[in-house]
């Protein structure tokens, strides 16, 4: 087994950004809450411990504290910024609490000879880092010496070399920081000792052991819905199981222009996997007839969703387990809700109640992995790179991006719509420039003239928007050119479409979905 770094969260907005950047730099790391059983640390046994930052002040009563347990394994450990005031007090430093935020860009000045910092600048030249704290440490603990300063926190960064503990009041993680990554590699690779063999090889053949021995002769089914998670969990568990993997492809007609047709293709001739496919459109439109309110569609799709699945899985026989492209986010997430601690999670169609009526096992194989490990995975398992830099496309499909009541003849008009805006922006190099991009039918009538003809037709919304996290966006800045390009393609080719429209609005106060 890989060795482990444990990230401690004391509730900070960069806590899953640190665990990702260990394990850019090869090793395995895994977040707990600050407030997590003993045994569930001691049974992770960690080679080093990384305490994240935190909205709260380490001075005030009932403040988050490190547990005791933390420390007596005496593994190296790094406290990033709440977690460098809270290792301040913990080990009988202080602390200075203040109203006034840093936030933003500073430069430090390195001291220049301890393991973590050691030469990260030329000679002379203070280090670009990130900064965004209230509280700074005032006083050192015993053992201690300052190991970075600003013109702000003459102790913007501590060490006690000789216990291999170390805080810093900026942010290594986040990629302002100049060479930050460095600073995380260093104190994984060569202060922990930790061997750099979380690598998407070792990754796969980890967890295609696991699954193996999970699920021994059993056979699988997997809901299938073009999305990378779901590919990924059908490709990974085809390589370790082959034909003991049977999997459902429903198919809503809601969704993009040939995808179903796609999905089969990759799974049945590239992948050479068991796949059946519910051509469910005509249920799912009879279904959403005459609904036009947002929640309603949702909740319709995902009903519907479920029957059609079920029906199809019931068909299949000796089935042990509910396969799941469940990711380690969403892991977090869902720990973090049950100790009240982390905000609302998107709710999807997904087939989570169906296990337990099933009598299926859940299997889960990406639940330890972030978005980027599963891309990388994905494509060592050879999906074709252009499904697995695809955007987010929402479970309820085209159901929520037709305005109001949904029509197969406005589902068509849309998936024409989209497919020029999404194959213009790849054929011009700007897909992977934008985070999320897609068309928006509007069942409103507009009036345009083609040649001599008066046209009274329908209007489309173009949306792209870069985003990191989904949770904010912003509209992206696409080029006149291109989007003159795009319209005129649309009004010329897609009879039915008199006018094109494009979305200017930021993320909040709009959502990324128009529905
Ligand atoms: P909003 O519209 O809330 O979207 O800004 C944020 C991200 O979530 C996706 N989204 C959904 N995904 N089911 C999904 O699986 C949904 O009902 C749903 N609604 C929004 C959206 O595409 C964007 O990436």
């Amino acid at each position: 087994m890989s060795d482990k770094i444990l990230v401690v969260d004391f509730g900070g907005q960069y806590t899953q950004l640190i665990a990702r950047r260990v394990r850019e730099v090869g090793v395995y790391s895994e977040i707990l809450p600050f407030d997590a059983p003993t045994e569930k640390i001691a049974a992770l046994a960690p080679k080093g411990i990384i305490l994240s930052g935190g909205p709260e002040s380490t001075v005030e009563t009932g403040s988050p504290q490190i547990a005791d347990a933390l420390l007596a394994a005496k593994k190296p450990v790094l406290g990033i910024c709440y977690g460098m005031q809270a290792l301040a007090m913990k080990l009988g430093g202080g602390v200075e609490p203040s109203d006034h935020r840093e936030y933003g860009y500073a430069t430090v000045k390195l001291a220049g000879s301890d393991p973590l910092l050691k030469g990260l600048t030329k000679e002379g030249a203070e280090l670009n880092v990130w900064m965004s704290h209230g509280d700074r440490v005032e006083k050192l603990p015993p053992g201690f010496a300052a190991i970075a300063s600003s013109a702000n926190s003459p102790l913007a960064a501590m060490a006690d070399v000789k216990r291999k503990i170390y805080g810093l009041q900026f942010h290594p993680e986040v990629t302002h920081t100049e060479n930050g990554l460095e600073i995380i590699r260093r104190f994984a690779l060569e202060i922990c000792g930790c061997e750099p063999s979380w690598t998407a090889k070792n990754i796969i053949s980890e967890h295609l052991d696991k699954i193996r021995a999970q699920v021994g002769s059993d056979r699988v089914l997997l809901g299938l819905s073009g999305g990378v998670d779901s590919t990924v969990v059908a490709a990974m568990l085809h390589a370790a199981i082959g034909d003991q993997l049977v999997c459902v492809f429903v198919d809503t007609g809601l969704l993009r222009l040939d995808e179903g047709d796609q999905v089969m293709s990759i799974f049945t001739k590239h992948l050479g996997a068991n796949v059946t496919r519910a051509n469910a459109e005509t249920e799912f439109l009879a279904a959403l007839d005459g609904v036009a309110d947002p929640e309603g569609k949702r909740k319709i799709i995902g009903r519907v969703f479920v029957e059609v699945f079920e029906r199809e899985a019931a068909k299949i026989k000796n089935v042990r387990w509910l396969a799941q492209g469940t990711i380690y986010p969403d892991v977090i997430e869902s720990a973090g809700a049950a100790t009240g601690k982390a905000h609302l999670i998107k709710s999807h169609h997904n087939v989570g109640g169906l296990p337990a009526k099933m009598k299926l096992k859940l299997l889960e194989p990406l639940r330890d992995l972030f978005k980027d490990e599963v891309r990388r995975i994905g494509a060592e398992l050879g999906l074709p790179p252009d499904l697995i830099g695809r955007h987010p496309f929402p479970g309820p499909g085209l159901g929520v991006r037709i305005l109001g009541e949904v029509k197969k003849e406005y589902a068509d008009l849309l998936r024409r719509a989209d497919d020029v805006f999404i194959s213009e922006l790849r054929k011009q190099g700007l897909y992977d420039t934008v985070s999320q991009a897609f068309a928006v039918f509007l069942p409103v009538k507009s009036v345009g003239v083609l040649g001599d003809a008066r046209k009274y037709d329908y209007v489309i919304a173009l949306r792209a928007v870069e985003t990191v996290d989904f949770m904010t966006a912003r509209w992206a800045r696409l080029p006149y050119e291109f989007l003159d390009h795009v319209s005129r393609r649309i009004i010329n080719e897609v009879p039915g479409i008199s006018r094109v429209t494009y979305d200017i609005s930021g993320k909040p106060p709009a959502t990324i979905e128009w529905e």
